[in-house]
């Protein structure tokens, strides 16, 4: 019997020869490969501005930093996330607040984040969670009411929709991973992105140690010598990186679609399973499934689900993390959606490769572990 992953990159030849080009190039640093990766994902989500960097959370960071975020402030954050969203904000001094998540979605409880906006608040970080879209005319209109910054963590949600606006450019700036279990991946990676010009500029200066890039100062003729201005980073991202992003670019809508159709076909199998419920999608969201997040009843213990999985060479996983208990954060907010969540989600495999077959044998398995223990 062959081992069922959870996830599984999918790349061919066009990565390896794009690999090659810039290779062949001896140009693998910072260069030409990474601003066509950055120009192919401007264009694909329609915005001005997108800055590639070494992973989200760098992303996150610099998305944080470029509206002004620092020591003493807070920027409300969804609590069932990967901890590099609150991270990203301690990495500012800030402080993250928790705001509690629809046990439906997953997604941020828009209800919920009026009561944690203090004098301090100056920024809003939704989570689109596994792919499907948080509410965003509601967090618009908070953020505008509230003068907040919206920062859309977007890290699982490349080409997905709410409504017909592409997530990651609804608020000020979207932060995409390319991470190995995201929906393209470059092993590591990341990318900003933003229509405002000075927050691009911001970003893209942050992230290249507060100096002059190469590509501004290549366009001068005069040997421009480059000066320090801010204690930037190094958030680059390589040449050779971007070339993976570039082939892997050309196949995100299929990816997408296939991920669609497999998701379809694991809803029809968990309906005929007892003690399980397939994902909930709001009929105005494209859902682009990073992961197909199922939640066990209350009761079962789902740690069991994922060890009796293994034992049959079927690899499953949690949701994510629920924030506020994480011992870094020492936060006294109460999310108990996000908790229950966190305590119930079961991610079974999902990736292109994957096939209806697959599922159905991982189905089967499913339907027994859970019966047992039940
Ligand atoms: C919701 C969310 N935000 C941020 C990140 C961080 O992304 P990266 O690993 O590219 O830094 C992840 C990655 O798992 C994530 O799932």
């Amino acid at each position: 019997m062959s081992k069922i992953s959870l996830a599984k990159p999918y790349f061919d030849h066009e990565e390896l020869e794009e690999i090659r080009t810039v290779l062949d190039s001896g140009w693998v640093s910072q260069g030409p490969k990474v601003k066509e990766f950055e120009e192919k994902i401007a264009s694909y989500l329609g915005v001005k501005y997108a800055i590639a960097v070494t992973n989200c959370t760098a992303a996150l960071h610099l998305a944080l930093l470029s509206i002004g975020i620092k020591k003493g402030d807070e920027v409300l954050v969804a609590d069932f996330t990967f901890p590099a969203t609150g991270h990203s904000v301690l990495y500012c001094g800030a402080r993250p607040v928790f705001v509690d998540v629809k046990l439906d979605t997953y997604n941020i409880d828009t209800e919920l984040i009026e009561e944690k906006i203090t004098n301090r608040t100056k920024a809003i970080i939704p989570v689109h969670a596994f792919g499907q879209p948080a509410d965003m005319d509601e967090i618009i209109k908070i953020s505008k009411d509230h003068n907040l910054k919206v920062i859309e963590d977007a890290a699982c949600a490349l080409g997905a929709k709410y409504n017909d606006k592409n997530a990651g450019t609804i608020g000020d700036i979207g932060c995409f991973s390319f991470h190995a279990r995201k929906g393209i991946t470059t092993g590591e990676g990341g990318m900003a992105v933003t229509n405002d010009k000075n927050l691009a500029e911001k970003m893209r200066h942050l992230s290249v140690f507060g100096m002059t890039s190469a590509w501004v100062r290549e366009k001068s003729d005069e040997f421009v010598v480059p000066r320090f201005t801010e204690a930037g980073y190094n958030y680059k991202m390589s040449d050779i990186t971007a070339a993976v992003g570039v082939a892997q670019m050309r196949k995100l809508d299929k990816i997408i679609e296939r991920k669609k159709e497999l998701a379809k076909y694991w809803n029809e199998k968990l309906n005929e399973i007892e003690y399980i419920e397939s994902p909930y999608v709001d009929n105005n969201v494209k859902h682009v499934y990073q992961s197909y997040v199922s939640l066990v009843d209350k009761g079962i213990n789902r740690n069991k689900i994922i060890e009796s999985l293994m034992k049959k060479d079927v690899q499953t996983q949690i949701g994510t993390y629920a924030s506020h208990i994480q011992p870094v954060y020492n936060s006294p907010d109460k999310c108990s959606n996000s908790f229950e969540i966190f305590e119930r989600s079961l991610a079974l495999p999902m990736y292109f490769m994957l096939r209806e077959e697959d599922i159905d044998m991982v189905a089967k398995h499913l339907k027994t572990a859970l019966e047992q223990l039940k």
